[in-house]
Formats: structure tokens, sequence, C-alpha cells
């Protein structure tokens, strides 16, 4: 596979990051997910959005411009010949002597590299939905900046696989923020709900074209936080997320959800944004 490191495209074999990178040292990085449908990204100006203001939270300098980015993706798609699958993107502070303190003259470090996953769109999990438990949502409070700092979510999803289920919904105040690694809703009636945006959740690239697209066919949304046992007596439920798009989440701490089977919300939603992508 050939991955780019800052400036070079490389066999993965040969690429190099120095042990003083801050993304190493201190998760001091940002990254992106954009999935490729059909040879295809998939909604890259939202996500070159979102690292900008990522950047710009951290008062991170950006490694190239976003065309140049754009350049990166389309030439790793081609060169490892990925037809479904995603370029992963991160940008880190770059390596200076470890101190908390940001340096004033470290330049930044880019790293892509793509990964293939054929039959991503005609994934058969979203046929039978997926489980999830409730844990406490222990990360920082800076969500909405997509950090490289995904410990607490790894242990999130062990804790599921220990508990016999797929992933975890993250719960604070007693609300649920969002999944591990995808944002959470659940479907009442006709009413799709979603927690709102702010600093508790990341604001998903998918969760924003999902939103739109509901609201084109024409159905209800309501962005406000939801409870557990809003969520456990919900008539569906389901995940959004770039490495996912809609997937149906069908239990909930071992109950089902609805039916226990996917939804017609989310399987319609589903049907809507791989029509739209591809
Ligand atoms: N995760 N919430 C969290 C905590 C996430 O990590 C992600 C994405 C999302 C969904 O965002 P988007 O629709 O822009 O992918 C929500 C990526 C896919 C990952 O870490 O692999």
């Amino acid at each position: 596979r050939t991955v780019y490191v800052n400036g070079a495209y490389v066999p993965e074999e040969d690429a190099k990051i120095s042990v003083f990178d801050r993304g190493f040292l201190f998760a001091d990085g940002v990254y992106e997910v954009t999935s490729v449908l059909g040879g295809k990204l998939i909604d890259f100006e939202g996500h070159a959005k979102r690292l900008e203001r990522s950047l710009s939270e951290l008062d991170m300098p950006a490694p190239c411009t976003m065309d140049e980015l754009l350049e990166i993706h389309r030439e790793l798609v081609r060169a490892n010949g990925i037809d479904e699958g995603l370029v992963y993107l991160q940008v880190t502070r770059g390596a200076a002597d470890r101190d908390f303190a940001y340096p004033v003259d470290a330049a930044p470090s880019l790293v892509l590299f793509t990964q293939s996953k054929p039959g991503l769109a005609a994934n058969p999990v979203a046929e039978k939905g997926i489980s999830v438990i409730s844990i406490e949502d222990q990360r920082w409070g800076r969500r909405d900046i997509k950090t490289v700092q995904l410990l607490y979510p790894s242990m999130g999803k062990m804790m599921a696989k220990a508990a016999g289920a797929d992933d975890a919904w993250m719960v604070e105040d007693g609300a649920v923020t969002e999944g591990t690694s995808n944002n959470a809703y659940i479907v009442k009636g006709n009413t799709i709900v979603t927690r709102h945006l702010g600093n508790e959740i990341l604001h998903g690239i998918t969760r924003a074209a999902v939103l739109r697209m509901a609201q084109e066919a024409q159905m209800q949304v309501e962005e406000r936080s939801f409870t557990l046992e809003e969520a456990a007596t919900a008539d569906e439920a389901f995940v959004t997320s770039a490495s996912t798009f809609v997937m149906p989440v069908v239990s909930l701490d071992g109950a089902q959800i609805g039916t226990g089977k996917p939804g017609p919300v989310a399987a319609r939603l589903r049907e809507i944004y791989l029509e739209e992508s591809l």
C-alpha cells in the first residue's frame, strides 16, 4: 500500500514519523475519515471544512491548502485502486522537544493512508442491525474537535465487546451524547431525534447530510438531547458515520428496540444516502 507522509508518497514500510511527534506524545493532532464509494470521495468538502475548524480551535497550522489535500486523497485512491473504502488523514503539531506548551517553530506532520473495504455499501450488518450498550461518557469536554485522543472510545468499544454487544452509546447527565465513533439517533413515530450540536459531540459530516436528506424526504427532525429511557422505548434507533453511513441499532443494554429489527426510517435513510452518494 502507498501512504502519504509529509510531502512524499511511499510504500507503507518506508513511512517514518519522529518519536518526538506531538501526535504520538500528547495526542496533539486531529484527523478526518472520508469514505470512498465507486472510487469517489464522499463529502470531501465537509471533511475539509471540519478539519479547518479543528485546526483553528487548536491553533494548529494547516500543513497545506485544502485543494492540495483533495489532490493527495485522489492520488492515494488511485494509487491503491480503492473502489470502496476510506481515506484516513491526520495532522499533528509536529516534532519538538517534549514540552506541554505548544512549540513555536514545529512544522505540522501530515499523514494519509487508505483502507480498502469491499462491501461497505452492501454491508450485510445493515440488514441485521447492531446492538449497543450504554456507558458513561468520560471523554474530555471538546468532543467537537476531532482529535486523535481516542482511548476512551476505544475502551468503550472493548466494554461493548465484553458485554457481547457491537458498540456503546455514551451518556452524560442522563442524556445520550453519541456512539464511540458515530452519531446516535432514535425514531419516535415520524420524528427523528438526534442530539443538538455543541461541544459535547462531534459534528458529524454524515449527520449533516442525513438530516438534510431526511428533511428533503419530508421526515420530521428534532435536534435535542434524549435519555436512555426514551431510547429504550423508541420505535427505532440508528447511528451515522463516514465508515458505516446509516447503521440500524436494534438493541440497547440487552433489550430490543422496537421490533428488534432494522426499522423503516433507518432503512430508507440508508438507501437515500447511498443513492445520493453513488
Ligand atoms: N468517526 N462521533 C464520533 C465520536 C466519531 O468519531 C465520528 C466519526 C462521528 C461521525 O462523524 P462523521 O459522520 O463525520 O464520520 C461521530 C470516524 C468515522 C472514525 O473515527 O473512524
